[in-house]
């Protein structure tokens, strides 16, 4: 079973780093070996199987997360308010649109950047490019730029904590639905919270006739099941934590929930496709404009043979200007051949800009408009808009342009934090919330 894993590795695999020193890798490869797994493999099975219900329209997957984790970003106060938009956003869609929201982090591992440059050129230093902090340093100098194996073991214990610190969080308490107000305190006062607010009374009406009812003391209410995931992109860090499932026999990777592939990895012959075709964790495949009913057709006999309910999840990234034209053909490709992946929406890396002072970032109109897009596809197309994939923060950073603060290119010098892609703010996540939960009414309308 793992030697079928070891020889996909050896197939043409993009992005990965050259390393330089050889036994450092061995040592940091035998070291996450021995290291306990991050999840087990009856989580991802029921992630799975949730997953199938969203396929099937009878819940929605909202996933979200940093672009690039960082190691100093995994302080309590950072993860936590991650975790609290996260769960902020998922109350907004359950209410709004009366469906069961399967809440997924890219968090507890997020930390592999796939590039499209090897190096980068300020003035006249040329240097590697930055790949995520699981590989080398964001600072611009050559010791920090080295690749560094150590990094996969910083990466694998900073997920560790963080996964730690989510679980506590919502099996603790603290997901309750009791405490739906106490989400939004420490965040700035807007228009798009006391939105929440007003929300949140509700809630607590309901919760509160619930118990005179009785049936306010059910578990359901108290925890909440949060998943991870992440893209499986370096097998020096997926391959050693990929192990077999004492229950079942059965191949898992053990470094998180659900594992997707990107956009720049999932060539049918590569070594990524090949890999995650042997692993039984539910799997992600990012799907940009350019892609053809075909690729579709033959990623479904690769990855899902079985047509497993919730094994596939097509991840859509076409940007706003494409998605009316790309997706419809391939939902209805899809749709012919019987099979039902999970379709969700990225309405992030298909729209991405640079604005005249330099910064890399995306107009939350465009967002939205592509969000609009997925579902009007899916609505033509008879096919089910199962779930949104986001890069957000629960800070109030200034990266993507718009919203109610109007964020405009000026502003984005103010709170630039991001080391990759702009993420989503606090705020702009809410209101994207509240504008998902619009559509998704209609969905379970028709
Ligand atoms: C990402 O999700 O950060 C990413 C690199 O996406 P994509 O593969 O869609 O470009
Ligand atoms: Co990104």
């Amino acid at each position: 079973m793992l030697s079928e894993l070891d020889q996909a590795e050896r197939l043409p695999a993009r992005q990965q780093p050259e390393w330089y020193d050889a036994e450092a890798l061995r040592d940091a490869r035998a070291t996450l070996s021995a290291l306990p797994p991050l999840v087990f493999a009856g989580e991802a099975d029921d992630l799975r199987d949730r997953l199938g219900e969203a396929a099937q329209g009878r819940a929605f997957l909202l996933q979200g997360g940093d672009c690039a984790e960082t190691f100093s970003g995994a302080t309590a106060d950072k993860i936590k308010d991650r975790v609290k938009t996260i769960l902020q956003m998922a109350v907004i869609l359950t209410y709004g649109a009366s469906v069961p929201v399967v809440k997924m982090g890219r968090m507890a591992g997020q930390f592999a950047k796939p590039r499209s440059k090897d190096t980068e050129t300020r003035g006249d230093v040329t240097l590697p490019v930055f790949r995520g902090e699981i590989v080398n340093g964001f600072e611009f100098d050559e010791q920090s730029r080295r690749n560094d194996p150590a990094r996969l073991v910083q990466a694998y214990h900073t997920s560790a904590s963080t996964l730690n610190l989510i679980r506590a969080f919502t099996q603790g308490g603290f997901a309750s639905l009791r405490e739906v107000h106490s989400w939004n305190q420490g965040f700035a006062r807007n228009p798009a919270n006391a939105r929440y607010d007003q929300l949140a009374q509700e809630i607590d009406r309901a919760v509160r006739f619930m118990d005179a009812c009785g049936a306010g003391d059910s578990e359901d209410f108290k925890r909440v099941d949060f998943y991870v995931g992440h893209e499986g992109l370096l097998f020096d860090y997926e391959r050693p934590l990929t192990r077999i499932d004492s229950r079942t026999g059965k191949v898992y990777d053990t470094s998180a929930h659900f594992l997707w592939i990107g956009e720049r990895t999932r060539g049918l012959d590569d070594a990524h496709i090949e890999y995650f075709s042997k692993v039984s964790n539910p799997i992600g495949v990012k799907l940009g404009p350019d892609t053809q009913p075909e690729d579709v057709l033959a990623l479904i006999d690769r990855l899902d043979p079985d047509r497993v309910p919730g094994r596939l999840t097509f991840i859509t990234r076409m940007g706003a200007k494409r998605i009316r034209e790309s997706l419809p053909p391939l939902l209805e490709a899809v749709r012919d051949s019987g099979a039902q992946p999970l379709w969700i929406t990225d309405p992030m890396h298909g729209n991405g800009i640079t604005a005249a002072n330099g910064y890399k970032t995306r107009r939350f109109d465009d967002i939205l408009d592509e969000v609009q897009g997925f579902f009007e596809a899916h609505a033509e197309a008879g096919t089910i808009p199962g779930g949104i994939h986001v890069e957000l923060t629960g800070d109030d950073v200034t990266e993507c342009l718009g919203g109610v603060e109007r964020i405009d290119e000026d502003d984005l010098a103010t709170r630039y934090e991001s080391l990759c892609d702009p993420r989503l703010n606090h705020r702009q996540s809410l209101e994207l919330a509240f504008l998902v939960a619009e559509q998704l009414k209609t969905v379970h309308r028709r």
